[in-house]
């Protein structure tokens, strides 16, 4: 499928973050929500490409029955495919649970969901891939897109909790794009990356947070989970949770920075994350969940939208869009979840422990007071 600009020189893409559909999915309302989004997004911005930035569907399912999970996926993205608009996607963390992985990927792609592995066998991952977005006259390809395996955990978590991209992928990313300027004139081709997990320079993004600043501040995720952080002046949206980013760098941002024309880098992975800004020329965007399943926000829930000019890609557009935002009713969550975020629950959790435990020591005193009255003498 040859993806091109249209006549008007714009190029939308619609990004869905950790959908993480299962296998109850024919009768659980969270499905349902998931579609009315899907379909609300699909219907007001009418994308060019929509991109699944990985845990798509879970696939513990697949070695016992890969048909239904066949089923699953091609249900999940039926909104898509009906409107016959292209879907491309990347391999979240939990796609790789269950091994199979090489298997999966041929499912996505009989499905006709653009995936597939460009690297050579023995090079990390099991899908890295591009895609070329061609000039509006359909000439020449003009804009790449990048769709790399961030692989699944590290082996060892002493070390990093999760892995990372490893160098033998990056070492065949920096070729790609010397084949890519050669046929640019000899510029590097204008680029986004789509990646399941974020790298660890999402930190960047980050500051330290003051201790007043503690109530609304998230906790840095395991090598760094003694500081509390925030957005620095410039992040846009929502910090909910310490990017869980690899601990070790491998030099991706790096070797984005070294061989050019990396414009953005577009990330899943943590559920509540929908935070994005620049760091050192490139743009990076978190995506939070577009599902309601796996640990989500209510109805925080997202997608993004990015336009790209093919006559000025450096100034491409974004814009996120909440389920409550499509005006949309939730079917699964509670009046509670429904209209709280996920930290504004928390404190109303924390608020009412407290007064159950004030109230409840109130009553045993009064209790204590009274035996004291009938048997102190
Ligand atoms: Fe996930």
């Amino acid at each position: 499928m040859k993806l091109k600009f249209n006549a008007d020189g714009k190029f939308k893409i619609l990004l869905f973050g950790d959908i993480h559909e299962h296998t109850d999915y024919q009768t659980n309302p969270k499905f349902k929500d998931m579609h009315k989004l899907m379909n609300a997004a699909l219907d007001e911005f009418k994308p060019d490409l929509c991109v699944l930035l990985g845990d798509n569907c879970n696939t513990n399912i697949y070695p016992e029955n890969p048909v239904f999970f066949k089923k699953m996926l091609s249900d999940v993205v039926e909104p898509i495919t009906r409107r016959n608009i292209p879907v491309a996607a990347i391999l979240g963390n939990h796609e790789h649970d269950h091994g199979h992985e090489d298997e999966i990927v041929d499912v996505y792609k009989e499905l006709g969901i653009i995936m597939r592995n460009d690297a050579p066998a023995e090079v990390t991952g099991n899908a890295n891939f591009k895609e070329l977005i061609y000039s509006s006259d359909g000439e020449k390809p003009v804009f790449c897109l990048w769709f790399i395996d961030s692989n699944n955990c590290f082996e060892d978590r002493s070390v990093s909790h999760y892995d990372y991209v490893h160098p033998d992928q990056i070492e065949w990313f920096e070729k790609e794009c010397e084949k890519l300027k050669e046929m640019n004139s000899g510029k590097p081709m204008p680029s986004f990356v789509f990646q399941h997990t974020p790298v660890p320079e999402e930190y960047e993004l980050l500051r330290k947070a003051h201790f007043w600043e503690l109530p609304v501040a998230v906790r840095g995720y395991n090598t760094k989970k003694d500081t509390f952080y925030v957005g620095k002046k410039g992040t846009k949206d929502y910090v909910g949770e310490g990017p869980c980013s690899p601990d070790v760098n491998s030099g991706q941002f790096a070797s984005w920075k070294k061989v050019g024309g990396i414009l953005g880098a577009f990330f899943g992975h943590d559920h509540l994350n929908d935070f994005s800004g620049f760091y050192d020329g490139i743009f990076m965007a978190q995506h939070k969940t577009a599902g309601f399943r796996a640990y989500t926000d209510g109805c925080r829930s997202c997608v993004r939208l990015v336009t790209i000019d093919e006559k000025n890609p450096e100034k491409f557009e974004h814009q996120l869009k909440r389920f409550k935002q499509f005006g949309l009713k939730s079917e699964s969550l509670g009046p509670i979840f429904r209209t709280l975020s996920d930290r504004q629950s928390f404190w109303l959790h924390i608020l009412g422990y407290t007064a159950a435990g004030i109230g409840g020591a109130a009553v045993l005193g009064l209790i204590i007071k009274k035996l004291i009255e009938v048997f102190g003498g």
